[in-house]
């Protein structure tokens, strides 16, 4: 195959999407590809699990929800809609304002290391299963996370860097989940994905003089395909109650809620000027987003975070300053810096407990769980 005379748009494989891409690979950068290698406590990790246990699930207790939702994976509406076309508007990244410029391509890369993030994980759950219900979600699901991480490659390309998949695929360190905590991180980040690229889709349909790069006109077909991802989650959910309503359980949950939240906070609040450009309030956002996510995740979830009580937001703002603060040690060094950092680390600590013992709002999981997208 002459990887170049084809575009991972219209890959119908996740391995098509990677020869693919890995033609391309050759122009990739060594900057963003770095930047993509980080691991810290707020940029996107690589994943792995006990591919053995999730290969035993048995969708038989959602059969009916889990077919249709099969189904309309496979029916492919979004083949060939992730790429370029008459609608992409020439950037001038040249003249883009430098600390724009450096946020938005921060927010590219991260997004593309996240996507890709996806993309791993799903494939090789495919690769190594034998159940064919799991190996045909995750071969579906890993077919979409490559497009959407080519796409937004494409859109670095443009600006001179692009991260290297094959590379990130072979040396990012993988961080192992058990199978339980993979499936309510994952839940919520493609949950979130859909909250996220929604709000900004619907923001900038109502104001598109703010629409200062062309990526943003495909969030919508996005935003389904991991609405979908989704919901494949929530069905694999309910076909062990126990995953959603042992009293351990509960209490992992309200872990991630809190611990995904809040990072995404810290993130988003890190990149001022990029929401600036898009005419976008930052704690209107994330917190439009949290709600969001929330209302979808009644779904499935059988609590959710009181986002409104009072502790909530000035919680978030501490932890927020606790990171800015680990920053400013960071760059210090030396003893100073290292104290600097210790006093920066309790702080987070307490601000994320103070956040965890927010007493949670109960939820009654309806009897259906299938959510159409409906923002
Ligand atoms: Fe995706
Ligand atoms: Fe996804």
């Amino acid at each position: 195959m002459n990887a170049h005379a084809k575009h991972t748009a219209d890959a119908t494989t996740v391995e098509e999407s990677l020869a693919i891409q890995q033609a391309n690979a050759a122009f990739d950068s060594k900057a963003a590809t770095d930047l993509a290698m980080q691991n810290t406590l707020l940029t996107p990790r690589f994943y792995t699990t006990d591919f053995d246990e999730m290969d035993a699930i048995n969708v038989e207790p959602v059969r009916k929800d889990w077919d249709k939702l099969i189904g309309q994976m496979k029916a492919d509406p979004n083949k060939g809609h992730f790429k370029k076309n008459a609608d992409w508007d020439q950037i001038d990244w040249e003249g883009m304002d430098p600390a724009l410029k450096a946020e938005f391509l921060d927010f590219l890369v991260s997004s593309c290391t996240a996507e890709f993030s996806g993309c791993v994980l799903y494939k090789e759950m495919k690769r190594r299963g034998n159940n064919k219900d799991i190996c045909e979600l995750f071969a579906l699901m890993s077919r979409d996370e490559a497009r959407h991480a080519g796409f937004i490659n494409d859109a670095l390309r443009e600006a001179g860097v692009a991260v290297n998949l094959g590379f990130l695929t072979r040396e990012k360190k993988y961080t192992y989940f058990r199978p339980k905590f993979i499936y309510y991180a994952t839940y919520l980040s493609e949950k979130i994905g859909y909250a996220r690229y929604i709000t900004i889709y619907r923001h900038l349909e109502a104001n598109p003089e703010q629409r200062f790069h062309p990526i943003f006109k495909w969030f919508k077909e996005w935003c389904n395909d991991e609405f979908s991802h989704g919901e494949a989650f929530a069905l694999l959910m309910r076909t062990d109650p126990k995953l959603t309503q042992s009293f351990t359980n509960k209490l992992w949950i309200r872990f991630f809620l809190t611990a995904v939240y809040s990072t995404m906070w810290v993130r988003d609040h890190a990149r001022p000027e990029f929401h600036k450009a898009l005419g976008v309030d930052i704690d209107w956002y994330d917190q439009e987003v949290f709600r969001k996510t929330s209302t979808i995740a009644r779904q499935v979830f059988p609590l959710e975070l009181d986002i409104d009580h009072p502790r909530w937001l000035p919680n978030l703002r501490r932890m927020n300053d606790a990171f800015l603060a680990m920053d400013r040690a960071k760059k210090r060094g030396g003893l100073g810096g290292l104290l600097g950092r210790a006093a920066a680390g309790t702080k987070a600590a307490m601000a994320f407990v103070a956040l965890y013992t927010i007493p949670v709002v109960k939820n009654e999981v309806p009897a259906q769980v299938r959510l159409e997208p409906s923002y």
